[in-house]
This record gives C-alpha cells, structure tokens and sequence, in this order.
C-alpha cells in the first residue's frame, strides 16, 4: 500500500479497496502512518465521501485494532447507543430494564467532553462507583446482573481513539462516514448482537437538522446490519431538555426516581420503554407490541430497579451514601417566570450552557467535574406558569460566581408565552 496513491484516489472521488482501507487503519494505529496524511484522507473523505462497502470497510479495520468481546453463552446481548443530548439519562434507565427483560447489556460508555458529563460521570456521582474495570470484571458484571456501564478502555478499538483525536482538530468531525465507522467500531467491538441507536436532532444535539440526523440513523443502521448485526434507529428531539434534570448527580436521581415509578418526567418514562422494547424485540425476535407490554411491567414491577441498584452495587457504588449526598449543602439560585402564560419553548442548548457554567462539564479532558452542579427544571414545554412562579432551580458546589451569567441563559433559554404551543412529538421516525 503506497498511501500517497490513495490519497490521490480518494482525492479524485474514487472508491479505495477495502484491503487498501485495512491496511491504512492498520498501519496508522501501529504508528507506520503519520497524522499528517491520516488527517489529509480524513479530510479527502470529509469532501469525497465513502460508499457503503468503504464505510463497512473503514468501520471493521477499525473495529478489529483492538479486543473485541465475544458473549457467546450469555443471554440474547444487545445495547442502545445515543448521539448524545442535553439531560439524556436514559441508558441508566434502558440498560438495567433490557436486562430485567432477559437481555445481557455489555455497555461500554463514554466520559463527557463538553457542556455536561457523559454516562461514565453521572455514574461516578454514586459514591464509590468505578466506572473503569478490567475485562474480567466486566464479564463478571453482565454475568452477574445482565447489565453494565462500564467506561470504554484503550483496548476497544484503539484506531479511534487515535483518529478520533486527529479529527477533531482538523476539521474533520463532519463526515457521516468517519462518524459510523468511528460509533460503530467501539460498538461492534463491544460485541452486542443487536444494536439499537438513538439519534438526537436539535438546538441540543450533535444532528442539528432532520436531514442529517435521518442520514446518520440510516447510515448506522445500514453499517451494524452490514456487520451481522440486528439494528435499528430511533430519531428523537432534542430541541429541550430530556427529563426536568440537567447535570450529573441530579440526573442519577431523576433516572432512580424513573426506575421506581416516583417520577412525572413521561418523556423519559415513554422513550426508555421505547428504546428497551427495540432491544427486546429484536434481540429477542418478539412482536413489538409485546415487547413494549414486558418492559412496562418490568418498570412497574420494580425489575428494573433491582439491576439498576445490584449493578451498582457490583461496580462499588453506594446508593446510601448518594442520598447523603443530595442532601450536602449547594450554592442555589432560582430562576423565576417574568409573566403568566405557558412555557412555549425550553432551549436545550442554553440550558446545557448553563450546566457548564455552573460546573457540571468540562472542557478539557482532566477538568474536574462538579457532580452536584446543574439545573433543575420545574417546567416542560406547555407548562402553565404563574408571575413569579418557579421555573428552574440552579445548584454548585465550586463556582458560586457563576450563578448570575447561568441564570441569565436559563431565563433567556425558557419563552413563556400566552398561548399554549402545540404538542411535538418525541419521536421523529424509525429507521429499520
Ligand atoms: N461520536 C463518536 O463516537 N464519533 C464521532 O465521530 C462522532 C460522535
């Protein structure tokens, strides 16, 4: 392989080789390629685009620079990947209730890099929970509960870790192509046979269109089904917030209360059965209604609940202590309604900027996060509001100073307006 030569190729818009497109990932990860012409195919594929064999190509080479796990002898597997949104605590929700269900659900996860902490950090605001086990561990874990979340180590797919890296300095992050092979290379990796994706679409997501976002679920379902896997995508708004929490600890509080039936959040409540009952359906090879009839059940009858606090348990976390620490002292302000109306609109986005305002983020990867910063919203889009009344709660613990500018973009985020809006659905479309 000349790598000159493919770039030429690529360059011109033609398809590389798939044994071409190995042996470049493969090179690239053991350090035989520079970044520099790494970052030059990047961008080539940025402007070129791949088909689907390239993509199915680039995805597996990448897949296959690192361990990947085997769950042979376990229950039906299957995992729900999410493109990320403002308040999105549902694999907390998801992965324990699919395992209620009688799936093993290996998650591996990510850390936050960004306005809020990923599933890793909200999980490691439970006292004493290690998000980062060894391998054998991890094995133990699903053995044990069905379910896991775990932070994705070195080991599962190292060739993204890598380019990932180079793409997000290069202006290469853009790209459907580099974005399924780069999501579905630590998914397939991690071994889950059937791999439901939740893309978000809004202020608040990664998609900002219905186009793109369409595009992405297509690809990814397209991609897992092209590596033997079962697949299906979910593209939901992301315009607001999920849920009424906003943050870390809070959003492991507001996922409990879900999982123990003490909750009013229906978007999280309707999406979590909506997403387990795809898993289950799948994995499963049983009618989707049916599924959906299972996992109410295994939500209401507390199941769900029971892995939940056993995979805690498992991973080292004290659900105790985490109810202390709700109750530790936290610099708060709240923000209140300008006028009487109905909450017309909730920005997902300015509210996730206040969150990083407060601490609940970080911006470079060894920042520290503040577990208890965030916001707590009392409405939802539609709710009718009273002059004065309370319309969002704002919590740290490290940067009081912060509190003013936050509630500024909390106030600005929320439109109270006289007539009530109309009502969106969660669900934008299903691609099978
Ligand atoms: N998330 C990923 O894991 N990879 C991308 O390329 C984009 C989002």
């Amino acid at each position: 392989m000349i790598v000159k030569l493919l770039l030429d190729r690529k360059r011109e818009g033609q398809a590389l080789a798939a044994e071409d497109i190995r042996a470049l990932v493969a090179a690239y990860t053991k350090g035989d390629v520079p970044d520099y012409q790494m970052a030059a195919f990047a961008m080539a594929v940025c402007c070129r685009g791949m088909d689907d064999a390239e993509t199915l190509a680039l995805t597996e080479a990448m897949r296959d620079s690192g361990t990947c796990l085997d769950w042979t002898g376990f229950p039906p597997s299957a995992d729900k990947h999410s493109t990320g949104g403002v308040g999105d605590k549902l694999s907390l929700i998801i992965q324990p209730l699919a395992a209620a269900c009688g799936l093993a659900v290996p998650s591996l996860t990510g850390r936050g890099l960004g306005l809020t902490g990923g599933t890793a950090d909200k999980m490691e605001s439970i006292p004493g929970y290690v998000a980062g086990l060894s391998l054998a561990a991890y094995h133990r874990v699903v053995a044990d509960c069905g379910c896991t979340l775990t932070v994705q180590t070195g080991e599962i797919a190292p060739a993204d870790k890598k380019l990932y890296a180079l793409r997000d300095v290069t202006g290469t992050v853009p790209s459907i192509p580099l974005i399924v092979a780069s999501i579905l290379s630590k998914k397939l990796a991690e071994g889950a046979q059937t791999l439901v994706f939740d893309v978000k679409c809004g202020a608040g997501a990664f998609m900002k269109t219905r186009a793109d976002a369409q595009a992405l679920a297509a690809a990814l379902v397209k991609g897992a089904r092209g590596a033997g896997r079962k697949s299906c995508a979910l593209v939901t708004q992301m315009d607001e917030p999920l849920g009424f929490a906003v943050g870390n600890a809070n959003e492991v509080r507001e996922a409990i209360d879900v999982l123990r039936g003490r909750s009013t959040a229906r978007d999280v409540i309707d999406l979590s059965v909506e997403f387990a009952a795809r898993m289950v359906s799948l994995a499963k090879d049983m009618d989707l209604a049916a599924a959906r009839d299972l996992c109410r059940t295994n939500l209401e009858n507390g199941s769900a609940y029971a892995r939940f606090a056993r995979m805690v348990e498992l991973h080292g976390g004290d659900l105790a202590a985490f109810r202390e620490k709700l109750l530790s002292p936290v610099e708060a302000q709240m923000v209140t309604a300008p006028t009487e109306g109905h909450v017309a609109s909730v920005d997902a986005n300015g509210i996730a900027q206040a969150a990083f305002e407060l601490g609940a983020g970080r911006a470079k990867s060894d920042d520290t996060i503040d577990a208890l910063a965030g916001v707590d919203l009392c409405v939802t889009r539609g709710s009718a509001v009273a002059a004065g009344a309370p319309l969002a709660r704002l919590s740290t613990t490290t940067r009081p100073e912060k509190l003013a500018v936050a509630a500024e973009l909390v106030r600005a985020a929320i439109t109270v307006s006289p007539t009530p809006p109309t009502v969106r659905p969660l669900i934008l479309e299903e691609v099978l």
